[in-house]
């Protein structure tokens, strides 16, 4: 017997063929005389029918369980009217079995395998058989989604004139951004690989090396706390060219996922995509990454209540500070709870209080009302639209704070109104943006050292320059995001190639003494003394990418095998201990820490 089909194939137009079919076995039901299975591969499902009567099968019918794997001989029958299902594409046929091999049988699996009973197991359960959980049809098809992704964006890279080219994994430690993952060296004792971050430094070393057209599909490794969408290990589109300025790579990506969306979702791309400064996405919706796809922007309420009766309001003005508001349409019906997770929410982004005035039955309820002057409320009225039925929510801080917490108070907000059904869910929708003159370097309150805002290789906007002297936050950076319904899904940047003002960024700007920046980065500007060419780049997040096409919440559910919230791999139980002879020959020792 050999496949002759797959299980998707089949149709009425075979009637009367002999077939033969491989796959696991998705349901049993027996009927005493008649034993129907459906039989699933990677392709679809058919109906196979078993005859008990019949002594074909080699007495192999009771091994006809759930996730065994068997091949099956058969005639292609139409389905009487009655029992077609029209739910399934081979549902107007069913093969009639002759012949059955099982090739193997399989245990009662942990968990359900039907779609919609398993997204509701417990992730634990299902990481801890991954293969089991991969192997149903919603994430197979997944799999296939991240795989026609990378083929599109292939295509398109070579229709571009770029060259994959592979970088090493074993790097070296630069410890500026994020964590590392370190390798110990065997060769060389006490001494380390680190697992590249990103290729940053060796893709500018290809342009360095002429190669004026590089990507990547490339494996990056950062050892940050994780989120829904961050992983220990994730992939880039990382891209990097010679001769170019900024907008030469706001059209490169625009046709990118303009192919893409064509080549997966059978959409049009409305290009190019609009753009905004990083003052106006923090000004306008409090966040670097705008979802855009919801008004509800934040609106300054300084001229409204800068001699205000309400202290809190008036004084922060006077200090320097911003009042400003968001107009939640709609939530006045906000509950205790609600209200109170919201204000949690605030707090985690620095905020003292949430003062706030619902607007209900033709009233404004709101412990602060009573320090409102009538001409305050008429101008905040007309300032926030205020209406029936509305929620109003203030933040009186310092600009960027007020900006923050009011940008998580917003998202809580649209939250909370989709539940509520004002706001639609806007799934389909696909609001991009690039955000623009990011500040090159920020500075760290705590250390009081300027760091910089991506990373210390993009350069600064050329008339900025003498400001790196006398004022490095107001340096703006030839930096820029692409931004997709409030996920950062890339950025990149024009690099810097004159060899004296990265060696200036690092030891002047960064504070970064020279000796280490020797060590570190020494090769890099000595290899810009050999004719560096201009170039830039930027890196799209492939994983989040195609969370997005897919339609999934987390990035965990596109990686064919992602770690935990912890790190941890529950299928291979990774990390996990070593021998003490692995570590004698990498020349380490452990510490036991007690908790
Ligand atoms: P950056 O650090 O902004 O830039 O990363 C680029 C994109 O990679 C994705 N990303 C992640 N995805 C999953 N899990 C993570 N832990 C994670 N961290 C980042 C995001 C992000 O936008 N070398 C520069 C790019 C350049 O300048 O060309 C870089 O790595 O989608
Ligand atoms: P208080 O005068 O401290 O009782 O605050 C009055 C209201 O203002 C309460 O609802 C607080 O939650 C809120 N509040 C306090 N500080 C701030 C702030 N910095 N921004 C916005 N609201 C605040």
């Amino acid at each position: 017997m050999n496949r002759t089909h797959h299980c998707c194939e089949i149709t009425k137009s075979d009637a009367g063929s002999t077939v033969t079919l491989s796959g696991w076995i998705d349901t049993v039901r027996d009927h005493g005389g008649l034993i129907f299975v459906d039989l699933r591969d990677r392709e679809g499902r058919t109906q196979v029918v078993f005859y008990p009567q019949s002594n074909s099968y080699d007495d192999n019918l009771s091994r006809l369980k759930p996730e065994s794997v068997i091949e099956v001989s058969g005639v292609v029958e139409p389905r009487s009217e009655e029992t077609i299902n029209v739910k399934l594409r081979t549902g107007e046929v069913e093969v009639h079995a002759e012949r059955l091999a099982v090739l193997n049988d399989s245990l009662t699996p942990p968990f359900p395998m039907d779609d919609e009973k398993a997204d509701r197991v417990g992730e634990d359960l299902r990481l801890s058989h991954r293969y089991l959980d991969l192997r149903r049809p919603k994430n197979l098809s997944i799999l296939r989604l991240r795989h026609r992704t990378s083929q599109s964006v292939r295509t398109y890279m070579d229709e571009n004139s770029f060259i994959e080219v592979e970088t090493p994994i074993l790097f070296k430690s630069t410890p500026e951004g994020a964590r590392e993952f370190l390798v110990p060296s065997r060769l060389s004792p006490s001494e380390f690989y680190a697992l590249p971050q990103s290729p940053q430094q060796f893709k500018q070393m290809l342009m360095v090396a002429g190669v004026e057209r590089y990507f990547q599909i490339a494996r990056c490794f950062r050892d940050e706390d994780l989120r829904a969408d961050r992983q220990p290990e994730f992939t880039q589109i990382d891209i990097e060219q010679s001769f170019i300025g900024r907008e030469d790579i706001y059209s490169l990506i625009e046709g990118l996922f303009s192919q893409i969306w064509k080549d997966i979702l059978e959409i049009d791309l409305p290009l190019p995509f609009p753009r905004m400064t990083f003052f106006e996405a923090m000004d306008g919706y409090g966040v670097d990454k705008p979802d855009t796809r919801f008004d509800m922007k934040l609106v300054d309420l300084g001229e409204v209540f800068a001699e205000s009766g309400f202290r809190l309001f008036s004084s922060t003005l006077k200090n320097g500070g911003v009042v400003k508001a968001i107009n939640a349409k709609g939530l006045a019906d906000i509950t205790q709870g609600e209200l109170r997770d919201m204000e949690d929410a605030a707090k985690s982004m620095g905020a003292k209080g949430l003062a706030f005035i619902k607007v209900g039955k033709g009233e404004w309820k709101s412990p602060i009302m009573k320090f409102f002057s009538g001409k305050e409320r008429a101008s905040l009225e007309e300032s926030l639209n205020v209406e029936e039925g509305d929620l109003v929510l203030f933040a009186a801080d310092e600009w960027e704070r007020a900006c923050t917490i009011l940008g998580r108070v917003r998202l809580e907000s649209v939250r909370l109104l989709q539940k509520r059904g004002i706001i639609e869910h806007a799934k389909d929708r696909f609001d991009f943006l690039w955000v623009t003159d990011f500040p090159l370097m920020t500075r760290d309150e705590e250390s009081g050292r300027h760091v910089s805002s991506h990373h210390p290789f993009t350069s600064p906007v050329k008339e900025d320059i003498p400001l790196l002297d006398t004022d490095p936050t107001k340096v703006r950076g030839r930096h820029y995001d692409v931004v997709l319904n409030g996920v950062e899904l890339g950025g990149g940047s024009i690099r810097i190639h004159d060899p004296e003002l990265q060696r200036k960024v690092f030891e002047d700007v960064l504070g970064i003494p020279a000796d280490v920046v020797q060590s570190r980065f020494g090769y890099m500007l000595e290899s810009f003394q050999y004719g560096a060419p201009p170039h830039g780049g930027i890196a799209i997040g492939l994983d989040r990418l195609v969370a997005i096409l897919a339609g999934v919440p987390s990035i965990r559910e596109v990686i064919a095998f992602p770690k935990t919230q912890k790190g941890q791999c529950l299928m291979t139980g990774s990390p996990s201990p070593v021998t003490p002879r692995q570590l004698r020959d990498l020349h380490i020792e452990t510490i036991e820490t007690k908790d």
